[in-house]
Formats: C-alpha cells, structure tokens, sequence
C-alpha cells in the first residue's frame, strides 16, 4: 500500500493514547473512530492540566490572563484549520447542541416566511433542529431524498428543491453511516445563485477528522464540529457562525457583547485541548510537505491524510496482498456501494451472520467495530435498505495496513 504517511506512522501513533490496545480490554485494533476517535496525548495533559486551575476569567491577576489568553489563542487556532477570518468561533455542549444553536438563529433571525430544506442524509441532529424550528415558525421542513446506491445527496437532488424562497437550508458533509461525502460547496453555490439570503448551515462533524475544511471557501453561515471526533476530548462542540448570522438576535446575558454566541462562564481547557488539535496538524503538514504558514502545513496534513485513508480504504475494500476486500467478499453488502467519495467509514452486511454476531466476532479477534441500527440515529439509511442492523468500519489516517490485514483475516474467519 502508497501512502505519505506510512514513513511516519510511528511518530504519528506515539503522538496518540490507547492505539492498540484499550484500556479496558486489552490489545485491539481501533476501527471506531467514527463514534469517536483517539485521543492526542498532548489533550489528555492539557485538560488534566486546566482541570486543575480555580482561577476564572476576567480578573487581574496572572493565571486569569492566562486563561483568557488560552481561549483567545484557541479561537484563533480554530479560525486556521477552519479558514474562517471573519464570523464568530464558538464553544457549546455538543456537536447536536452548536448545530441546534445555529439553525435556531437562523431560523429566528431569517424573514418570515419561506421555505427550510434538509436532506434525508442528514445525522438526527441538523434534521431535528430543522423540524423543531420549522414547526416552531410555522414553515415547511423540505427534505432532499439521498441515494440508496451511492449513499449521498447530489448536487442535482437538492437543485430539484432549491427555490427562491430559501430561508434556512442544511448539509451534511459525510454521513456517519454511508460514510460518503456530499458536494457541500457546489450546493452551497446553488441556494446562494437562488436564494442569496438563505442561511447555510453545515454539519462537518463525521468529515473533520478525514479532511481539508475551507469555509470561506464555502460560502456558508454555520459549521459545526465535534472535538472528540477529531482527537480531542468530549465535552463541548465547536461552531462558527457567519457575520450575518451572528448579527442576528441570540440568547444573550443582559449587557453582555451581541456577538457573543456562548453564555456563562468558558472552560478555557475545551480552547486549550482544541489548540493542541490543531498544534497536530500543523505538525503533520511540517512532516508530510512542509508549507510556510501554518494554514499551508493544515492543508499539507490533510491533503497526506486523504491520501493515507483513501488508501487504506482501498485495500479494506478492494484487497490488501493476496487478502481480498471487502467488496469481493461473497455474502457481504456495501451500503453506498465502491463508488468515489468515502471518507474514512464503511458500512456493510454480511448474509450469514447478523450484525450484532459479527461484531462480537470481531471484538472476539481484536477488531473494535460498531452496530448501527435501523433506529433513530441510522434508520433513515438502514430503513429504506430493508435492514434491521449493519455493521460499521471506520478508520483514520493513524491506522496501518497491518490492521487493515488483521481486518480482512477476521472477516475470512467470519465467512468461514
Ligand atoms: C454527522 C454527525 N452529526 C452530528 C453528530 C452528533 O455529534 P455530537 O455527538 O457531538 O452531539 C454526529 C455524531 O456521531 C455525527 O456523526
């Protein structure tokens, strides 16, 4: 297998907790990292670290400087792996909450009138906020149909249902459980030609680990993240939001800056352990191609990352040596299929076992997998499938062809 990053795959892995082996189990290969992946060593002692400080902001002494200079420099860190120079970067409870918060400020803050739009790719968080405050402001909640086949939504599905009269529209930008990415910068480009003052939202929490983000060369109004998918820690979410979406009226403290998108006290550790996030990729871009400026080391660590990932999912699915991949495997079924755009996860069946025994077969070999259930998190994917369960691989740029192989033999054992 080619890849930028096999050269430095020991640097890289030493640089993460628990990579082959957990904590609680013992010795196994991570392929979860969509539920959440591993964690930086340098988070780990960040948030120890700031756990530890009683001081809080905006007094005059050194350890309250200290922290609020902790939270200025990780929002400036954050506006460099998101490229965002303008708008506002802000902490919330969760990647659900931050998305929630954006679509309830557009929502409120849009005209009157018109139109909300989703699609059915969409993760329950951005398509439940969109229910929630479509209902709310008494407009309709239109939502583009995916493709069971390619497990994604076009560019055309959603041309189909954009209108003038736009409010409020979102965009998932990888599917959790197809795991295939979705042009969010064309259909970006197609509501605003239609409807300019519609606000966009983004959900770009299962992409941000796999990925280059560029929103100012998005054009959008909200992007949302998940630390913790991205080798920080749980704990809070991180959003931006546009100039003219911040302008619009938000839960506020009485006095307080019509900027400010968060309330209350900050735990300046989430800004801290989101700096080192980003210290990672600045490094990984200075080892993969170098690049003069930090955003140019970003873009170099994600371009190495892409490549590492489509790699490794290539041998998962296609063949690694003389292992055959997923996709040549009698019995197994590919959700989305081996068309181009996955980022990072595969989801699949296998005709004889179901999900929840292949999954312990896995776990019994090493292998940490998860089920996802035609539920309220994955049922509008499994759902129109016709299944109850499928199982869900998912890897990251710290994953290492010997555990692809290890992988594919469970998988043999399996259909043996
Ligand atoms: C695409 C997507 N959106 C939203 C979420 C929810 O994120 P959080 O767990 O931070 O609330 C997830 C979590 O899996 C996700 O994959």
């Amino acid at each position: 297998m080619q890849s930028p990053l096999l050269p430095h795959m020991d640097a890289i892995r030493a640089r993460f907790a628990h990579v082959d082996s957990c904590p609680f189990e013992g010795p196994r290969v991570f392929f979860e990292n969509a539920g959440g992946a591993l964690r930086l060593k340098s988070v780990i002692e960040t948030s120890a670290a700031y756990a530890g400080y009683p001081d809080n902001q905006g007094r005059d002494n050194p350890a309250s400087r200290a922290l609020m200079a902790a939270i200025a420099k990780g929002k400036a860190d954050a506006r460099v792996f998101l490229n965002a120079p303008d708008g506002e970067v802000f902490v919330g409870e969760s990647g659900t909450e931050v998305l929630f918060r954006l679509v309830r400020t557009a929502a409120l803050g849009a005209a009157p009138g018109g139109v909300m739009l989703g699609s059915t790719l969409e993760h329950p968080a951005s398509r439940s906020a969109m229910a929630r405050w479509a209902a709310v402001t008494g407009r309709p909640h239109v939502l583009v149909a995916h493709d069971d086949a390619t497990g994604t939504v076009s560019p055309e599905a959603y041309a189909e249902q954009i209108t003038p009269d736009l409010r409020l529209a979102t965009i998932v930008q990888t599917s959790p459980v197809t795991g295939m990415a979705v042009d969010v910068a064309r259909i970006a480009a197609m509501i605003r030609d239609a409807a300019p003052s519609c606000l966009i939202v983004v959900d770009g929490i299962q992409h941000a680990s796999h990925g280059q983000i560029d929103i100012a060369g998005l054009g959008i109004d909200g992007y949302a993240v998940s630390p913790y998918k991205v080798f920080s820690r749980h704990g809070y979410g991180l959003g931006w939001a546009s100039e003219r979406l911040t302008a619009f009226a938000k839960e506020a403290v009485i006095g307080g800056s019509p900027r400010a998108w968060e309330l209350g006290t900050r735990d300046a550790g989430a800004y801290a352990t989101f700096s080192d996030v980003v210290a990672y990729f600045d490094w990984l871009g200075g080892v993969t191609g170098g690049g003069a400026s930090p955003r140019a080391r970003i873009e170099a660590a994600a371009a190495a990352i892409h490549a590492h990932e489509a790699a490794l999912m290539g041998a998962i699915l296609h063949g690694l040596g003389n292992r055959r991949g997923l996709a040549d495997m009698p019995g197994v079924t590919l959700i989305g299929g081996t068309g181009a755009g996955r980022e990072g996860v595969v989801s699949f069946t296998l005709a004889t076992m179901p999900a929840a025994d292949l999954v312990a077969h896995l776990n019994a070999r090493g292998i940490r997998t998860h089920i996802r259930l035609n539920d309220h998190y994955c049922g509008n994917i499994l759902g129109p499938l016709g299944l109850d369960a499928c199982v869900r691989a998912s890897i990251c740029h710290y994953n290492t062809p010997e555990e692809a192989g290890r992988f594919l033999d469970a998988m043999e054992e399996a259909l043996a």
